[in-house]
């Protein structure tokens, strides 16, 4: 029987490095299945993190040959005779083997100013084109795998400066959504930090539910926030009104 290398990162917060195992392949069989028999075989004892197996839950992220991807939905025959190297997502606190703290994407989660919908006990009626537009968002299944790739938050002072592309994801939801009342332009330049964003599609490109994170949500973002902070029009109103 074929048997693919893996080499996955097993250690915590102190240090760690690379153990190797090897593993028979079975047809259809995913990063997540060989991690799985590594657990049954070998080492009971690997931390991974995982619940649904069908790429829906968003727990199994972690990096696999360099790239942010999730283990459930990482074919092992994709890399024919090469090793893969898994390891965990890097842009977070290590906790052990592949399970990293991601509570600090909940604790932005709480800071976002919620929906704010317009007279509820009147009928909705909402275009399909307008509905459509938001339902991109939703699909979010918070693996965070953008959030590991951003090199914003890989870089700089994390996600202390810049809430990440998951997050611009989740405003763009509420300030396109056509019954929101809020405005969330001055809380994504000052709180949110849309500014560090250049735009380099990263994290669109490896988003597992092929979200258009800079196309769709990030730019256009970054557009109501320069009509509102640098329209000479709109900034003169807002002197004039004092705000
Ligand atoms: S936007 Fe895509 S990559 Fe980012 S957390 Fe949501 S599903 Fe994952
Ligand atoms: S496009 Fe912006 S949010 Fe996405 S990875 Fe690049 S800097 Fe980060
Ligand atoms: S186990 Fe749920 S997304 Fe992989």
């Amino acid at each position: 029987m074929p048997e693919a290398v893996l080499k996955v990162f097993r250690g915590d917060a102190s240090g760690g490095e690379e153990k190797t195992y090897r593993v028979p392949i079975v047809e259809g069989m995913v990063v997540l299945d060989a991690l799985h028999y590594i657990q049954a075989h070998y080492d009971g004892d690997l931390a991974v993190r995982w619940n649904c197996k069908a790429g829906k839950c968003g727990s199994c992220s972690t990096e696999i040959n360099g790239r942010p991807r999730l283990a459930c939905k990482t074919r092992v025959d994709a890399f024919g005779d090469q090793e893969i190297h898994v390891w965990p997502m890097r842009a977070f606190p290590l906790i052990k083997d592949l399970v990293t703290d991601v509570s600090a994407n909940y604790r932005i989660a709480r800071q976002i100013p919620a929906f704010a919908p317009a007279d509820t006990n009147v009928p909705w009626t909402i275009q399909n084109e307008d509905m459509e537009r938001v339902q991109e968002f939703r699909k979010c299944i918070e693996c965070f795998l953008c959030q590991d790739v951003c090199h914003v938050l890989r870089e700089h002072d994390g996600i202390s400066q810049y809430h990440g592309p998951r997050f611009m994801v989740k405003i763009a939801a509420l300030e396109m959504h056509p019954k929101d009342t809020l405005k969330r332009t001055a809380y994504l330049r000052e709180k949110g930090g849309l500014g560090f964003c250049n735009i380099t599609k990263c994290c669109q490109e490896l988003c597992p539910e092929h979200i258009h994170i800079t196309d769709n949500a990030i730019i256009p973002l970054k557009e109501r926030v320069a009509d509102d902070f640098y329209d000479p029009v709109r900034w003169a109103l807002r002197k004039i009104k004092g705000q």
